[in-house]
C-alpha cells in the first residue's frame, strides 16, 4: 500500500511537469486528486490492510495528497505567469514611435490682425463695437454728408439692396450711428472691426468684401495732434517701435481737415524699396477731423465738441505686417497658406 502510493506520487508528479496549461490541469487533478481519481481508489483500498497500520497508511496517504495539492497550486502558478510573460511580450509598447500628430485648428490671420488692433486701442481707452453690414443708405452716405448726387458716392461702388438698403460701403456709418446713440454724451471713444463690401473686379489688391477698423473719438478739445498721437501708438504697436507716421492732405466728405496716413516703409525703413515703390512711406489709413455736419446730424453742437475719425484697411495692414502678396490669399481657404498663421491663438 504504502509502495503504491509513493509510485503514485511520483508518476503524478511527474506527468504534472506535463501539464501545459489549464484544461490540463484540471484533467490532471481529476484523474489523481478527484473523487473518482486515483488516490481515492488506493485509499479504498484501507479497508484491507491491517487496523494498526491504518494510521500510519493514513497519514501517508494525507502527505501524499498535500504534496500533490501543493505541486499543483505551485504548477498552476507557474502557468499563470508564463502566459502572463508571454502576453506582455506580445503587446510590447514601443514609446519611441512617433505619435499620432492631432490636426489643429488655427486662428485666420485677419481675425489676429483685428484682435491684436482691438489690444492696441483698448489699451488706450477706445471701446470695441460692432454695426450691420446691412446698412441704410442714411448712415453709409447721408448722415456721413454724401448726399443722393455726391460725386463721392463714385469712389465706392456700391451693392444696393433697394433703393434705401445697401452692403456697407464702409465701416464710417458707425460713426454716425454711435453718435445718435449715445448723444448728448462725451467722451466717445470707439473702434469698430467689420467687413464691408463693394462692386469691384477681384484682383490681388482689390476685393468685393474686405474687412475695416474704424476709430471715433469724441470730446470737447480733441485737436488733429490727438489724431497723430493716437494713430502714432497704433503704427508702433503693430508694425514697431522704430515706424513713423506721416500725415498727406486728402478729401473725404466726413472728414475737415481730411488726411491720408503713411507709415514709414517697414521693409526698408524709409530708405526706399519695391514695397513702399520707392517712396520709404506706405498708405495705411484714411483719417480726419469729424466733419461738423456728421456731429450735427447726430445731435451734437459742433462749438462745443470736436473729433477725429480714421479707416484702416485689415487685409492692408496683414499684408504688410507679414508680407502678403495678394489679397486673395486670405479667401482662398488654401490650407498651406493658413498654417503658416497657426502657432497664434
Ligand atoms: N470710410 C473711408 C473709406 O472706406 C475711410 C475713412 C477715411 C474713414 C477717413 C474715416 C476717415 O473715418 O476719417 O474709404
Amino acid at each position: 500500500m504504502e509502495e503504491t502510493l509513493r509510485e503514485l506520487e511520483q508518476r503524478a508528479l511527474q506527468e504534472l511537469k506535463e501539464c501545459r496549461n489549464p484544461t490540463q490541469l484540471e484533467a490532471w487533478r481529476l484523474r489523481f486528486l478527484g473523487k473518482k481519481g486515483e488516490l481515492t481508489a488506493v485509499l479504498r483500498g484501507m479497508a484491507r490492510i491491517p487496523e494498526n497500520e491504518r494510521p500510519r497508511i493514513g497519514q501517508l496517504a494525507n502527505e501524499v495528497r498535500d504534496a500533490l495539492e501543493a505541486a499543483r497550486t505551485s504548477r498552476q502558478q507557474a502557468l499563470r505567469r508564463e502566459e502572463r510573460d508571454r502576453r506582455l511580450a506580445a503587446e510590447t509598447l514601443d514609446v519611441t514611435v512617433p505619435g499620432w500628430r492631432i490636426p489643429v485648428g488655427a486662428v485666420h490671420p485677419l481675425t489676429r490682425i483685428i484682435r491684436e488692433i482691438e489690444e492696441i486701442f483698448l489699451g488706450m481707452g477706445f471701446e470695441v463695437r460692432e454695426g450691420p453690414e446691412v446698412e441704410l443708405d442714411y448712415y453709409n452716405f447721408e448722415a456721413l454728408n454724401i448726399p443722393k448726387d455726391h460725386p463721392a458716392r463714385d469712389m465706392q461702388d456700391t451693392f444696393y439692396i433697394t433703393e434705401e438698403i445697401l452692403m456697407r460701403t464702409h465701416t464710417s456709418p458707425m460713426q454716425a450711428r454711435t453718435l445718435e446713440m449715445t448723444y448728448p454724451s462725451v467722451p466717445v471713444k470707439i473702434i469698430v472691426p467689420g467687413r464691408v463690401y463693394r462692386r469691384d473686379e477681384d484682383d490681388a489688391t482689390h476685393s468685393h468684401s474686405f474687412v475695416q477698423v474704424e476709430g471715433l473719438m469724441v470730446d470737447r478739445g480733441v485737436r488733429m495732434s490727438d489724431l497723430k498721437g493716437v494713430l502714432t501708438v497704433f503704427a508702433k504697436g503693430m508694425f514697431g517701435e522704430d515706424r513713423q507716421i506721416r500725415l498727406r492732405p486728402s478729401y473725404f466728405p466726413f472728414t475737415e481737415p481730411s488726411a491720408e496716413v503713411d507709415v514709414s516703409c517697414p521693409l526698408c525703413d524709409g530708405a526706399g524699396c519695391r514695397l513702399c515703390k520707392g517712396t520709404g512711406w506706405i498708405e495705411i489709413l484714411g483719417a480726419g477731423m469729424v466733419h461738423p455736419y456728421v456731429l450735427e446730424k447726430a445731435g451734437y453742437d459742433a462749438d462745443e465738441v470736436s473729433g477725429f475719425a480714421f479707416g484702416l484697411g485689415v487685409e492692408r495692414t496683414a499684408m504688410l505686417k507679414y508680407g502678403i502678396d495678394d489679397i486673395r490669399h486670405f479667401y482662398m481657404n488654401d490650407l498651406h497658406f493658413l498654417r503658416q498663421f497657426r502657432r497664434a491663438l
